[in-house]
Order: structure tokens, then C-alpha cells, then sequence
């Protein structure tokens, strides 16, 4: 107690505001095994870094009984605070309110949030855990939806926005998330649907559970909804901390340097053998990638969906970069419509945010069949060029074995402004692969052969010989360099340093086109 009531009343009341649903809910949320709201912004932010904003207001409904029912500060918590000293602006969806359920006041209070975001260029972190739209509110509620999407698209590009889902989240609660740039979420805790399993049953009587409907794994491996997936809550809030630490606070300044005591001129001997002899062995372009940036740290993104491509965040020299990567240990690295559409997704944020692109390149193609074709590989593919052809940031290219045919141009080349392109010895750069471009070209020769097997041995020998190298390329200085697998890292890094203060730019347009 202070001498002062009016204090008194004030702590009173900030009190009653952190209680949140009260204690029967809180406890209900603790036996999901999901935190409270507050308690996950204690472990978000640096501690004792939030300052609260709207702790006093209060929905402002009076059907269906909602009269009687006031929390302070409704349900969410929003203000500011840091993360490793940055500022970050936050919102916290508190379940144990309505579940979580958007008012017009709830609203209001992440449209606060947001706006200062984007006046300060800090980056905005939304701990999503909804029922989406309040249905006692009705359009209110919509139109308050409808007020964020509108923040989240003109925040686009200028603020870098985070989503954490971190319980059963509908409607709104997924549409906000997904319009922002990345969505993490928690193993068996956190669920995203347009609608719950009842209303599913209701509409198509199908009986699905939270899980399959979409649980974490649905949209890490199927949807390619979610970007990131944690074990638990607490190491999902670290990955959001580790993964702002790549990045800028806004598009007008570079990511920060991090140094990290991992020499730039380290050269890794086992890098020259690490791609097998058979061009048609795989081997795993996660080994090439960790043994070349700082401390070995990879953060990736999209791990579980579209395997066949890798992007995320390191660092090279303590510089900030996105990798993205053919896989040739997955369908041989082939490009498909997921594989395309992550990548190219990835690829405009880093461009966003100013975050030079390295990419690695192991690629025999678009991948063929009816199956990609009625599914759009065109258009997915051509997002891909789309998103690479833009790019004005520092792009490094690295061909290791494989660039063939389309999938050469796309993936980073130095005709649609690839600013350094390297090639490993082992490269192989052609319009298709020996066999399948002797099957075309040499067809009538070989029918008429009189030992086909042999002829074709030595045609594909000749071509092998004339095209499947680096050195037509590089002739054309469509490569700078042919360099030595294992003084990878030490170019890379002096190339990002070389190209540091590089400046380009597209033809002054509303926007461009992006084949959707
Ligand atoms: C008001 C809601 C609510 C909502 C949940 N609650 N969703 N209150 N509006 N949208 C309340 C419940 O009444 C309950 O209150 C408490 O929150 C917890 O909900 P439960 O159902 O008991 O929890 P659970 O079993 O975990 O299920 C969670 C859920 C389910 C899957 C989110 O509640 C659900 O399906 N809700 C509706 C989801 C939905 O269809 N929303 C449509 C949004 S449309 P008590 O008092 O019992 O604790 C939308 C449009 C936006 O958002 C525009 C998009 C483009």
C-alpha cells in the first residue's frame, strides 16, 4: 500500500488486468500445455524490456450477455520491447480471454502496435493464440480483421513481420498470420484452419482432428504454410529471437555484422571430395552449406516442405545472408512447383530486407510429367525467375555440379545480374544432360548403328567431354571464376565484401507483375 489511494487503485486495477480469463482458464491453458499470454512475452522479449500499452481497454459489446463480461485490456497484451537490445513492437493473444477471440478493442490495440511499427521501422512480432473474429461483435469484429490485413500488406516489405502460432488459431487468426513473413509454430500445441474440426464436420461432415486438419507437421511438410517449427513453446520463441538477429529493423538499413571469430580465409580440404564422381550419385548440399558459413550455423527455413530445394539464414564473415540450394540428395534436386514457389518467396524477402543472396546450384531441370504441368510448374517456375530477375541485392553464385537447361538460367546466373558466379570443377553446364541430349541429337545415327551401345558410350563420352564442364561458360565469362571447392568460403565472403556497397535498381513502376 502506498499513502496515495489513487496509486493504490491503479496497481489494483493493473493487477486485475494481468489475471487475464482468470485462474479456472489459466489453468485450463497450462494443462494444454500452452503459457499464458504474458508468459510468453517473458520469454520472448528481453527481460523486463515490455512496456505495455492498452492495459485499460475494454471491449465494447453489449449483446449475448457480453455486458457482464469486462477484462482489462480485453484479450490481447501489446506494447514494446527489446530482443538482444532491438526494438520490437509485440502482440499477445490471450486465450484465456474469449479465447483469444478478436473484439473491435482487440483490434484496435494491434492496429496501435502495427502503426508505430511502421512509423519507427521496427519489426512486429504477433503471439497469435485465437478463435479469430469475436462472434458477438460481428462486423465489428470483421471489419476489425480487416484493419490489420490492410497494416500487414502496406507493412510488407518496409517492417519485417513474425508470426508465432502458438494455439488453435482460425479465420482472422490465420489470414493475418499468412499475409505476414514468416509463421512459426509448436509441435502438437498450435493448430491453424480457416475453420475448427466442428464447423468442418458441420459443413462437409468430415470427422478430422486439430491435428490432421493442421497441426504443426500438416503445414511444415504439406501446405508449406508454416516456415519454422519449435519442440515446445520456449524453443520456438528462441528461434523467433535467433531468427531476428539475422535481420534488419526495417528496408532502409543493412542487417547487423555479428562477428563471429570464424576466419574468412578458412579453407576446407574435404570440400573437394565431397561431390561424388557419378554425376548421378546424390550427396547432401546441407554438408556443402554448413561446412561453408560462420561457426557452421544454418537456420533454415521450410525445412520440412519442398525438400528438394534448402533456403535460410547464416552468416559469411559475419555478414547476414539467405541461402537458397538445390538439394541433390531429394529427387535429385529437380525443380517443382513447391520447390519453386519456396524459394522464390524466400528470395523476395531477402531482397526486402537487404539480405544478399549465395546460391548453390545442383539442378537437372524443371521437373517433367502431367502431374507438374496441370499443376502449374509454368507459372510456379516462372515465379521463381520472376523473383530472382528482380533482385537487386549482392547475388553469389556457386554451380557445384549440375546447371541444366532452364533451371541454369534461373537459378542465380549471371544473365539475369547474378554479380559473382563461381563454378566448381565438378560443374557440368548444358541445355540437358549427355544421355538424354545424345537421345535427340544422335537419334537416326544411333537406330542405324550397328553396335548402338557402343556408339552411344562414345557420343555421350564426347559430349560429356565438349559441354558437361565449366570451361564453355567461364570461356564466355558467363562464370568469373572456376574456383576450388574448398576456398569456397573465402571467395564467398570477399565477393559479399567486393559487392558490399552494390547499387541497382528496376524501372520506376506502380509494381511489377508476379505471375501468382
Ligand atoms: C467468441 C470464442 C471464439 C470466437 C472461441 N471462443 N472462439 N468466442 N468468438 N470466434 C470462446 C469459446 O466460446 C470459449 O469460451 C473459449 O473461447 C475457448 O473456446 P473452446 O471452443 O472451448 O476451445 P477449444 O476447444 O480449444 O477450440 C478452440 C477453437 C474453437 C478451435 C478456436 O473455439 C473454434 O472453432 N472457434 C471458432 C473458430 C472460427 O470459426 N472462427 C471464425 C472466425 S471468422 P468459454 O467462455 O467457454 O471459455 C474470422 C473472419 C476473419 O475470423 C476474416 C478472414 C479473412
Amino acid at each position: 500500500m502506498t499513502l496515495n489511494p489513487k496509486i493504490d487503485e491503479l496497481r489494483v486495477k493493473r493487477e486485475q488486468g494481468r489475471q487475464g480469463g482468470g485462474a479456472e482458464r489459466v489453468r485450463r491453458q497450462h494443462d494444454t500445455g500452452r503459457s499464458t499470454a504474458r508468459e510468453r512475452l517473458d520469454i520472448l522479449l528481453d527481460p523486463g524490456s515490455l512496456r505495455e500499452l492498452d492495459a485499460f481497454v475494454v471491449h465494447r459489446s453489449h449483446d449475448f450477455g457480453m455486458e457482464k463480461q469486462h477484462y482489462l485490456g480485453d484479450s490481447v497484451v501489446t506494447g514494446y520491447g527489446t530482443i538482444d537490445g532491438r526494438l520490437v513492437y509485440v502482440f499477445s493473444q490471450d486465450f484465456t480471454v474469449m479465447g483469444g477471440s478478436l473484439s473491435e478493442a482487440h483490434a484496435q490495440k494491434i492496429v496501435k502496435v502495427m502503426d508505430m511499427a511502421l512509423k519507427t521501422g521496427a519489426p512486429v512480432i504477433g503471439l497469435n493464440d485465437s478463435g479469430g473474429a469475436r462472434i458477438q461483435e460481428g462486423v465489428a469484429s470483421l471489419g476489425g480483421y480487416a484493419d490489420i490485413f490492410l497494416r500487414n500488406t502496406l507493412s510488407s516489405g518496409v517492417i519485417p513481420q513474425l508470426s508465432v502460432i502458438m494455439g488453435p488459431c482460425a479465420g482472422g487468426a490465420v489470414y493475418s498470420p499468412a499475409l505476414t513473413d514468416f509463421i512459426f509454430m509448436v509441435k502438437n500445441t498450435s493448430y491453424m484452419f480457416v475453420t475448427g474440426p466442428d464447423v468442418v464436420k458441420s459443413v462437409t461432415h468430415e470427422d478430422v482432428t486439430f491435428e490432421e486438419l493442421g497441426g504443426a507437421e500438416v503445414h511444415a511438410s504439406k501446405s508449406g504454410v508454416c516456415h519454422v517449427v519449435g519442440e515446445n513453446e520456449t524453443e520456438t520463441l528462441l528461434l523467433v529471437r535467433e531468427l531476428l538477429s539475422f535481420l534488419p529493423q526495417n528496408n532502409m538499413e543493412d542487417p547487423p555484422f555479428v562477428a563471429t571469430g570464424d576466419d574468412p580465409l578458412r579453407a576446407d580440404p574435404e570440400l573437394d571430395t565431397l561431390v561424388p564422381d557419378s554425376p548421378n550419385k546424390p550427396y547432401n548440399m546441407k554438408e556443402v552449406i554448413h561446412r561453408i558459413v560462420d561457426d557452421g550455423r544454418f537456420f533454415e527455413i521450410h525445412e520440412a516442405f519442398a525438400t528438394n530445394i534448402i533456403v535460410g539464414m547464416a552468416r559469411l564473415g559475419g555478414h547476414s545472408v539467405g541461402i537458397v540450394a538445390n538439394q541433390p540428395g531429394v529427387l535429385a534436386g529437380v525443380l517443382d512447383i513447391d520447390a519453386s514457389e519456396k524459394a522464390a518467396r524466400f528470395i523476395r524477402f531477402c531482397d526486402s530486407f537487404n539480405i544478399p543472396i549465395v546460391t548453390f546450384v545442383d539442378v537437372p531441370g524443371f521437373m517433367p510429367g502431367t502431374t507438374q504441368e496441370h499443376g502449374g510448374i509454368i507459372r510456379a517456375g516462372a515465379k521463381l525467375l520472376y523473383a530472382y530477375c528482380e533482385c537487386t541485392v549482392p547475388k553469389l553464385t556457386v554451380i557445384t555440379r549440375k546447371a541444366y537447361g532452364g533451371a541454369y538460367d534461373v537459378m542465380s546466373s549471371k544473365h539475369i545480374r547474378g554479380d559473382l558466379n563461381f563454378a566448381w570443377p565438378t560443374a557440368e553446364i548444358a541445355v540437358m544432360g549427355p544421355d538424354g541430349a545424345v537421345n535427340i541429337i544422335f537419334r537416326r545415327e544411333l537406330q542405324e548403328a550397328d553396335d548402338p551401345v557402343t556408339r552411344k558410350t562414345e557420343l555421350v563420352s564426347d559430349y560429356r567431354s565438349k559441354f558437361a564442364n565449366p570451361y564453355v561458360a567461364a570461356g564466355r565469362g558467363y562464370i568469373d571464376d572456376i574456383i576450388e571447392p574448398r576456398d569456397t568460403r573465402a571467395r564467398l565472403i570477399n565477393g559479399l565484401e567486393a559487392f558490399q556497397n552494390k547499387r541497382d535498381s528496376n524501372p520506376a513502376r506502380k509494381h511489377g507483375n508476379i505471375p501468382l
